[in-house]
């Protein structure tokens, strides 16, 4: 069992963060790690052409035993979510008539290029609504998103877990949905990659795309996706030289080389040799591997066995603890709560979530405690209506 790692990094001692779905906070050797690679790159001269693509090489094959992925050059740099899901979108042949399922509310980066490519090329958009916005509804809306697949089914795009209350979806029955219908299955794993197990041979998505700043620790303006053989003959959205087959060979760069590297690599951005961020992601990689990620869950589930009872005493609603995370969940408000005087309360006492609908989002990593869950209790007594 994980005990608490709250040493590892330099969260100000007087805040409670409970935003990992916001931003995970640096840690300390991570930061040491990114001050030593600005200062190696005061001189360029030290940096050889094997410099340029080596690094990744290790972080890929990191990354690859975190998601349990066979294949490490199926592996990727990108520098946003928005990035990796484009390559994936502009990859699909979608046709006019196609649906596209996407889910209620689901994160920008992931909404967007799907209006955009429904909309070039003819295809409809089919948003699963969630049941309720006001209480937890995840059991419902798996049945709605598992009834939704059909014959005309092209793409499921969806999260791991919803980014506002961490709903769970069931993956694998969606994953077997798709298949009999032969859809792509596209997810985003940014708000559950690095907290929650994922295994890409149980679940075989074509893509998995995952922002890495939340909870891989990473800086920000970096992401690792995933791509399946489904995508290895596909175009990538930029024309990086380094993807190019043979691109090693500075000497011959400008023979210009019409095939790209074999399979997912020619979806890697472009400057994918990023001399500070790289070793930064890799210590990152290294550390959550250490942990384990199934060890990480059940130490915030741990966390939450009885204080969770003292908020949901205080008026806060939970799911129930099959249809959500643990690293990240809702806290449903009652009417009976103000909510800003919910939002002062917590001010005050510099406890840090997010406010997402009627819920305010919580999502606690190896750094909280189970008093930190009590100080969202003693905020909720402190907002009922009625209260001064
Ligand atoms: C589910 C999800 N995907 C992606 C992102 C980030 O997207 P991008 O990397 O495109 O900025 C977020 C940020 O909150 C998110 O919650």
């Amino acid at each position: 069992m994980l005990s608490c790692q709250k040493d590892k990094f330099s969260l100000p001692s007087d805040i409670t963060y409970l935003n990992c779905a916001y931003r995970g906070p640096l840690m300390k050797h991570v930061e040491k790690i990114g001050w030593e690679a600005v200062s190696q790159n005061n001189d360029p001269s030290l940096i050889n052409a094997g410099d340029f693509f080596e690094p990744f090489k290790r972080s890929q094959k990191l990354f690859a035993q975190l998601i349990n992925a066979p294949d490490p050059n199926r592996i990727v740099l990108i520098p946003s979510s928005s990035y990796g899901l484009s390559n994936a979108a502009n990859n699909i042949d979608l046709k006019k008539g196609d649906d596209i399922i996407i889910l209620d509310e689901q994160f920008p980066s992931n909404y967007y290029i799907w209006e955009r490519v429904a909309k070039e090329r003819g295809a409809n958009l089919k948003i699963i609504e969630n049941p309720n916005k006001t209480l937890p509804s995840g059991e419902l809306w798996n049945e709605r998103i598992l009834n939704a697949i059909d014959s005309s089914t092209k793409v499921v795009a969806i999260g791991s877990v919803h980014w506002a209350d961490g709903t769970k979806y069931d993956l694998k029955a969606i994953r077997k949905k798709t298949d009999e219908v032969g859809a792509y299955l596209i997810i985003d794993g940014t708000q559950s990659v690095g907290a929650l197990p994922f295994d890409v041979q149980a679940i075989n998505p074509d893509a998995l795309i995952c922002s890495t700043y939340k909870w891989m620790f990473s800086p920000y303006g970096c992401g690792l996706a995933y791509y399946g053989p489904r995508f290895d003959d596909g175009t990538p959205i930029e024309e990086s030289w380094m993807n190019r087959k043979d691109s090693h060979l500075f000497e011959k760069l400008v023979d210009y080389e019409s095939a790209y590297k074999s399979g997912a690599m020619r979806y890697m951005v472009g400057q994918s040799s990023n001399f500070i961020v790289l070793p930064m992601l890799e210590a990152c990689l290294k550390q959550l591997l250490e942990w384990g990620v199934e060890h990480i869950q059940s130490y915030v589930q741990s966390i939450g066995i009885d204080s969770l009872e003292v908020v949901k005493e205080a008026g806060g609603i939970l799911a129930s603890p099959e249809t959500r995370a643990d690293h990240l969940f809702g806290v449903y408000l009652p009417k009976e709560i103000d909510k800003d005087k919910l939002r002062h309360e917590l001010k005050e006492c510099k406890v840090i979530v997010s406010f997402r609908g009627n819920a305010i989002r919580v999502s606690p990593n190896v750094y909280n405690e189970a008093a930190d869950f009590l100080k969202i209790a003693e905020c909720l007594k402190a907002a009922r209506v009625g209260t001064t």
